[in-house]
């Protein structure tokens, strides 16, 4: 069959409540034309991010029945750790209240002023941990992975070249190498098994560990199996298991690819540096067999591994990503190519060449489609990135909007209603307006900034 249908049946909805567009802009205005400002129940569609937006299954809801609460040797615990040893088979697993949580835990011990931590793009909050200790975060991705209409299979991958002659001129400084897969700040890029397994003899011989941020482990196995040759008629858990065996330990956020509404966890081979992980983790999360997490919660992400696998979900998984964007692409709107694992990435930028980055074209572009269909969509650009510590402002690299599909939750009619919206913005494209910041706090300054359209 041509047609890939959602493959579940749905025991359990969530209404939706529509709005009209005197009421949105309304509200939009109340918000401060900052859709992070809105009321989650005012959004017709919320593509705000794919993290702890699952729905879970009926299998993860009766597994939440069976979560045990007891403070120390709890059964889901061991059901929790057999799942992710299952899959990534590490001596050791830590779980955390989320993925940030481990990363704060690994650079705790890892980080430090002067240290250098490579990845192909780190996440922001994975960043900010390593900053956070007076360390260096370096995006080492290859040259086609920050060209958004640039074409390559595997987007996500680490440039060699960079890594060796990082390792190689300030190797001393570099107390791990990491890997993010897929690469969500890159577009939800995938890293391809000889990437990652080069990336692992690279870091070895220079005696380096190496770390992979698995938040989306599961739809970069996807985009191996189809797009890495000898991989096709592998099982997406052969792959993944390849993918871990190579590495020395990982982050792991399961809101994204474990289905679960929170949680995380820190996984590593090393027995004196998991225990002082674990000591850590007794002052800021909680005892080593919950971590931060209710029983129950361990329960629904052991359920949830099991069903992330599933090739029938990601064949659909990452079909609906694909759909949206040929269709966007078919009315002419530039997208970062091919379509990524989680998400869409507009390229605002380019699509509304009459703002200039410093009016924000990206926020220009997600008013508008909260304006006009009631979506929310998140900035990826100047807003994002733009003020620097000093006080100045520059564009970023991109002004991207990411339309981020919450796994499980919407179907292909929800699809099509975010097509159509951007077809009709389409029509008047030329007249969105830019936008001024009239307050921001002293960082991060997307979530809480307050915007006004400029005349
Ligand atoms: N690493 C990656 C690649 C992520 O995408 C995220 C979260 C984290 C780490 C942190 O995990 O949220 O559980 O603490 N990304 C979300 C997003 C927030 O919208 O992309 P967390």
């Amino acid at each position: 069959m041509k047609t890939i249908i959602e493959p579940f049946r749905i025991k359990s909805v969530e209404p939706i409540r529509m709005t009209t567009p005197q009421q949105r802009a309304r509200l939009l205005e109340l918000a401060h034309h900052n859709p992070f400002f809105l009321h989650a129940d005012d959004v017709v569609i919320d593509l705000l991010t794919d993290s702890g937006t699952a729905a879970m299954s009926a299998k993860q809801w009766a597994a939440i029945m069976q979560g045990d609460e007891s403070y120390a040797g709890s059964p889901s615990f061991a059901r929790f750790e057999a799942a992710v040893r299952n899959l990534m088979p590490f001596s050791h697993v830590i779980p955390t209240h989320q993925g940030r949580a481990a990363e704060a835990i690994l650079f705790h011990l890892l980080g430090g002023p002067g240290r250098i931590v490579p990845s192909n793009t780190h996440f922001d909050t994975t960043r900010g941990n390593i900053e956070a200790t007076g360390a260096e975060a370096v995006d080492l991705v290859i040259a086609e992975g920050r060209d958004p209409a640039r074409l390559h299979p595997f987007k996500g991958n680490m440039d060699l070249d960079r890594l060796a002659a990082l390792l190689a001129e300030r190797g001393d400084a570099v107390p791990c190498v990491m890997l993010t897969v897929t690469n969500n700040a890159g577009g939800g890029q995938p890293v391809s098994l000889a990437n990652i397994r080069a990336v692992a003899e690279l870091a070895h011989r220079h005696g380096k560990p190496f770390f992979i941020d698995g938040c989306r482990f599961a739809e970069n196995a996807w985009f191996i199996k189809q797009r890495e040759p000898g991989q096709h008629d592998r099982s997406v858990v052969e792959i993944v298991r390849d993918m871990f065996a190579v590495a020395d330990g990982m982050t792991m956020s399961a809101k994204k690819d474990a289905f679960a509404n929170i949680g995380g966890w820190l996984a590593l081979d090393d027995d004196e540096l998991a225990a002082r992980a674990r000591t850590r983790l007794i002052q800021t999360e909680g005892f080593p067999t919950y971590g931060g997490l209710a029983g129950r919660d361990l329960d629904a992400i052991a359920q949830g591994l099991a069903e992330i696998v599933d090739e029938d979900y990601l064949a659909y998984r990452i079909r609906t990503n694909e759909y949206i964007g040929e269709k966007l692409l078919a009315l002419g709107i530039p997208i970062v190519r091919p379509t990524g694992g989680h998400a869409v990435f507009v390229d605002a930028r380019a699509w509304l060449p009459h703002i200039p980055p410093l009016a924000y074209p990206g926020q220009s572009l997600v008013c508008a489609l909260y304006l006009r269909g009631g979506i929310r969509a998140c900035e990826i650009g100047t807003v994002m990135f733009g003020r620097h510590p000093d006080g100045s402002e520059t564009p970023a690299a991109m002004d991207l909007v990411r339309l981020a599909m919450p796994r499980r939750v919407y179907t292909q009619s929800h699809a099509d209603y975010v097509v159509e919206t951007f077809a009709e913005i389409a029509a008047h494209k030329d007249a969105l307006p830019g936008y001024r910041i009239t307050w921001e706090p002293p960082a991060m300054r997307h979530f809480t900034a307050r915007f006004a359209p400029l005349a």
